[in-house]
């Protein structure tokens, strides 16, 4: 790659203010970018008689510009270029200007936990992770061959409605009422960048600075950074073996209204916990006589192993205070980002809108592509073959950490979802355990992750989706190596 482009506004003796010579304001251009770091030693400068062209000067007017550089120690000219020099007169600017820091007041956002990513980690490292797909097994040949077909479609390319390709809301519609119970249109769906950016445009149209929402304690940092981003103020409610503790929300109404609430009632995260049906009749009782909006992430629903899955709060909502959020995170990739909401069709149409006036809209040719996937089945299809797959890991991880770990962490196999929750033996400090583990090769996140207050908790939260059955053999053998 070419360093370094030229570009000298030179001023001619006509322009205001313009007094020195050209060959002097060109060798000025190049001192001044040394200065800044943003020619370095060794680059080399064009050739004089490009530059010349490029400028519109004579070439001994470049010339010149070299000569007095070269004087003044700046640059060195060999004999087919000419340098920066390697030893510069003075030392260059160490922040460049694009470190500086800005020149207004910057807020900085409440932080979501960093993610597991693969690309930082080291090879040979096990990443259990909370419950990521196997992104090995991404359906890449089919998503490849359906992407160029939708790249060839010109009005994909375009602009196009902000809540998202219209075949896309149709076969999402079609998909929640059949697998969701769900009963809605695709004009009531809209999607998103993710369940986390349908999040984000809730909280932005729903929320005014200080409203309180109520979220799970143990629960999801995430959304938590996205809530508190739109000015929210977080009120954790206990969670036990039956979801959401409701009686908490009702203590927490006595003493002020609660505007939301954030929610995984069908694989609770990260306690992985079924909300019972006398909770949910409940909670949807209070919610609409106090008027709060339920935003129900239903982010897992697809891996649900044992039973009929749960339907979702929004399949039985005559309130209409549930706004449903799903993703095809799980069942694809997050890296796709693709996910979407439902709600009544005022607040379909209100979100589009706050989507258009920020990022405009999503990218149709992959909400194209995902459409098409589900129209054929495909999707479905590849969810079934990855149900078998996970099902299959969850046994082995169970029975590994039975064989390994037995009387050291006790757990249920919960019937759906992609991560296993373990108490860990109150005697063992869960955080050093996890230290120890990492310097053994294996990532694991420990209970303090998703404590509201960031306080120890005895638990481990091991998704079993993304490793396969050897690597979790081996993860839970060096788990145990690394027990303190
Ligand atoms: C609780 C929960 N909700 C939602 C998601 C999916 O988020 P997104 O759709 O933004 O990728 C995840 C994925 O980690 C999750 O754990």
């Amino acid at each position: 790659m070419r360093p370094w482009t030229f570009p000298i506004a030179l001023q001619g003796p006509s322009e205001a203010g313009a007094r020195d010579p050209l060959f002097q304001q060109i060798a000025q251009a190049i001192r001044s970018d040394i200065r800044r770091g943003r020619l370095k030693p060794g680059d080399a400068l064009p050739g004089s008689r490009s530059l010349a062209q490029t400028l519109g000067v004579h070439r001994n007017t470049v010339l010149a510009a070299y000569r007095e550089l070269e004087a003044e120690g700046w640059t060195t000219t060999g004999q087919r270029a000419t340098h920066v020099a390697a030893d510069l007169p003075e030392a260059p600017a160490r922040r460049g200007r694009r470190e500086q820091g800005p020149g207004y007041d910057l807020e900085m956002p409440h932080p979501a936990p960093a993610r597991l990513s693969l690309r930082d980690a080291p090879p040979h490292r096990l990443l259990f992770g909370g419950g990521l797909p196997d992104l090995r097994l991404v359906p890449t040949d089919l998503l490849a061959r359906a992407y160029r077909r939708a790249l060839k479609v010109p009005s994909l390319l375009g602009y196009g409605d902000a809540r998202g390709e219209p075949r896309l809301r149709t076969a999402l519609a079609h998909l929640l009422s059949e697998t969701r119970g769900l009963s809605v249109s695709a004009e009531q769906v809209l999607v998103a960048s993710g369940s986390q950016g349908a999040l984000d445009l809730v909280a932005r149209n729903l929320l005014k600075p200080g409203d309180r929402v109520a979220v799970e304690d143990p629960g999801y940092p995430a959304a938590w950074a996205t809530l508190r981003a739109s000015g929210a103020t977080l009120l954790p409610l206990p969670v036990d073996a039956a979801g959401l503790r409701v009686e908490a929300l009702e203590a927490a109404l006595r003493e002020g209204p609660v505007r939301a609430i954030y929610l995984t009632p069908h694989h609770q995260f990260p306690t992985t916990v079924t909300m019972n049906a006398a909770r949910r009749l409940r909670l949807l009782e209070v919610a609409r006589r106090h008027r709060i909006a339920l935003l129900e992430d239903d982010y897992d629903n697809e891996f649900h192993y044992e039973g009929r899955p749960v339907l979702p709060l929004a399949s039985n909502d005559p309130g209409g205070v549930v706004i449903y959020l799903g993703t095809l995170s799980k069942i694809l990739a997050p890296g796709l980002r693709i996910g979407f909401l439902t709600g009544p069709q005022a607040l379909i149409n209100a979100l589009g809108a706050r989507r258009a006036a920020s990022e405009g809209q999503g990218d149709h040719a992959i909400q194209r592509v995902a459409a098409e996937l589900l129209e054929d089945g495909l999707l479905q299809r590849h969810a079934r073959k990855m149900r078998r797959t996970y099902l299959a890991r969850r046994g082995t991880l169970a029975a590994s950490l039975e064989k390994h770990l037995h009387g050291v962490v006790h757990f249920e196999v919960p019937p759906g979802g992609m991560s296993l929750w373990l108490q860990v033996d109150p005697g063992l400090d869960a955080d050093r355990w996890a230290e120890r583990a990492e310097r053994q090769g294996v990532t694991i996140y420990t209970g303090r992750r998703f404590d509201f207050r960031g306080q120890a908790r005895p638990n481990l939260r091991l998704g079993f989706s993304s490793l396969n059955e050897r690597e979790l053999e081996e993860a839970v053998g060096r788990l145990a190596r690394a027990l303190p």
